[in-house]
């Protein structure tokens, strides 16, 4: 039977997992477990870039300015302090680590995205996502202290309900996590002085979304199961151009594309932006993506075109070279000749486990980073290319705050996995239809326009679901897609149950039957 033992425990290889492992290998022994193989992230696939302050006609009071009006007044003041001042010193350690930012003539290229008021995005062409995991796996591979190990997938945390010690003081901790390993199908425990969550997002609790298969909210239900705080679910953001491709794998047409001057358009050749905000195509997510759905709707139609051919042909193909060519291996479509079909697709959680400003969650010993977590940055709506900023400044800040867990736990003793009395059913057909059923449901009745009717259709039919699938997990050997189906169950009604709580329409969150902000409602919505 397998038992590790290890300081700490990183859940996830994304920027937030990695770049904490890299920090505290310095002191501890690690483990980092992912679930796939060891880039596959939603890091991987960021296009846009980091925003951070660089440039000499830019200041951190701007970038926090700019941070607190897209949140819509739900920011923390003090998280985003932390975020925009501390920013450039982390893009230093990124740089140390191997990123390479694509330079102009010697000086960082910096693009510009909805809500920023200057050019702040350092990025590598239009794959920033995959160059930042480049550089990290190879500094992780140089550290003799780091095991890194794939196609392992947490099931649930250990906590003092599991752990065999009756140390009353040991009450409301997490010990590490219980862990399947997919190639082999055994489960055993990782104990762990630290554990980290850094599991990413949940956006493929939706239909449509930008995210790969991965991001199914492990995290987030895994903490809420262990009795974790959760703050914020309702504020889901749908990203305003996702392409257009009803057979193909989600695809995002990154927001530097209106940066750089595209211009939204309908099938009929109208620019409606204008319209909707004057800041026209660089407008916040949250009122892009409305405009877009309104006038889809209006229309009649499945999606709008994103114009990129009054721009200069070779600087369009040189600034974007990977969306340039999957556009055009896929669907034969010239980006420079000819306007992108887009859509709006569930991208971003603003909300998650909620944690301090030293990413502590709610639970001893347990810390939670990245997209999993609800560290205050973001507030009601998060400011494009804010995120893997916040991953890396939190992770840091993480990293320092666990040294002083480091002297506890060597006495605690966890049982084994107990898988008897299940057994090993093959419903693998009833489940994804399951699967498609809720990601409808939140689609159609928890998206980017929800009414308080609309919540309670959701909430009635992904309760049936939640309790078909949890009856199915109980009688049943763990695999990962029925983990997977069973977070994503826990993940909607997280979010149904927080959007019930908010009547009003803020940031992310809009209600057709509370159209206006409320201040009775400017707090956070904790579970
Ligand atoms: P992730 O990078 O998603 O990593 C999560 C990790 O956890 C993965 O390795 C996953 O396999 C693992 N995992 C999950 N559950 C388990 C489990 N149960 N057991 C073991 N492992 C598990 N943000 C920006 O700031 N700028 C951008 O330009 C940008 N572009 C984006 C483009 C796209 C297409 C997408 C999808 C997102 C984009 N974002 C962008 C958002 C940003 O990429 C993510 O928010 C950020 O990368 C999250 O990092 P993370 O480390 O928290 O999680
Ligand atoms: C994009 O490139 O449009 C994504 C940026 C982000 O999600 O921050």
């Amino acid at each position: 039977m397998t038992l590790i033992k290890t300081d700490y425990l990183v859940i996830g290889s994304g920027i937030a997992g990695l770049s904490f492992a890299l920090k505290t290998a310095e002191w501890g022994n690690v483990t980092i477990i992912t679930k796939k193989r060891d880039s596959e992230s939603n890091t991987n696939y960021a296009q846009g870039g980091i925003a951070a302050v660089t440039a000499t006609d830019d200041h951190p009071a701007l970038h926090l300015e700019d941070t607190l009006k897209a949140g819509a007044g739900l920011c923390h003041r003090r998280a985003v302090k932390l975020l925009v001042s501390e920013g450039p010193q982390r893009i230093i350690d990124l740089i140390n680590w191997g990123v390479e930012f694509t330079r102009q003539q010697g000086a960082y290229d910096l693009g510009r995205e909805g809500g920023h008021s200057r050019n702040r995005i350092l990025h590598a062409a239009d794959m920033t996502g995959a160059e930042i995991e480049r550089a990290l796996l190879v500094a992780i591979r140089k550290k003799k202290n780091i095991r890194l190990l794939e196609d392992h997938i947490a099931i649930d945390l250990v906590t003092e309900k599991h752990a065999l010690n009756n140390d009353k003081r040991l009450f409301n901790t997490c010990f590490g996590a219980y862990v399947l390993n997919e190639k082999s199908r055994e489960v055993f425990p990782i104990q762990a002085k630290v554990t980290l969550l850094a599991t990413g997002g949940a956006a493929r609790v939706y239909k449509h979304s930008t995210n790969p298969a991965i991001s199914t909210g492990d995290g987030i239900a895994m903490a809420h199961r262990a009795k974790a705080k959760i703050a914020n679910m309702e504020f889901i953001q749908f990203h305003p151009t996702a392409l257009f491709d009803p057979e193909g794998p989600p695809f995002l047409i990154s927001e530097a594309l209106r940066g750089f001057g595209g211009i939204l358009k309908r099938r009929d050749g109208h620019r409606f932006m204008p319209e909707y905000d004057e800041r026209a195509e660089l407008a916040p997510r949250d009122i892009v993506a409305r405009a877009i759905d309104a006038e889809m709707k209006k229309m009649g139609e499945n999606n709008v075109l994103l114009d990129m051919t009054h721009l200069p042909k070779d600087l369009v193909r040189r600034r974007f070279p990977g969306i340039y060519d999957y556009c055009l291996n896929n669907l034969r479509i010239d980006i420079t000749n000819e306007p992108i079909p887009v859509v709006p697709a569930a991208h971003y959680i603003c909300g998650g486990v909620m944690t301090d400003l030293e990413g502590r969650s709610s639970i001893n010993n347990l810390f939670a980073v990245g997209e999993c977590a609800h560290s205050g940055v973001h507030g009601a709506n998060r400011l494009a290319s804010n995120s893997l900023l916040e991953a890396v400044v939190f992770s840091h800040r993480a990293a320092f705050a666990s040294k002083e867990k480091l002297s506890e736990m060597d006495k605690i003793k966890i049982p084994q996995w107990d898988d008897s009395g299940v057994l090993n059913e093959a419903e693998w057909l009833l489940l994804k239809h399951n699967l498609e059923e809720l990601q409808m449901v939140m689609w159609d009745y928890v998206g980017i326009v929800r009414s308080k009717q609309h919540l309670f259709r959701a909430k009635r039919r992904v309760e049936l679901l939640f309790q078909e699938i949890e009856d199915y997990y109980q009688r049943t050997a763990v695999t990962g897609p029925i983990l997977e189906l069973r977070n994503l169950t826990e993940i909607a009604t997280l979010i149904i149950r927080s959007a019930l709580k908010r009547h009003e329409s803020r940031g992310l969150h809009f209600m057709s039957d509370f159209p206006q902000t409320d201040d009775r409602f400017l707090k956070d919505t904790v579970l």
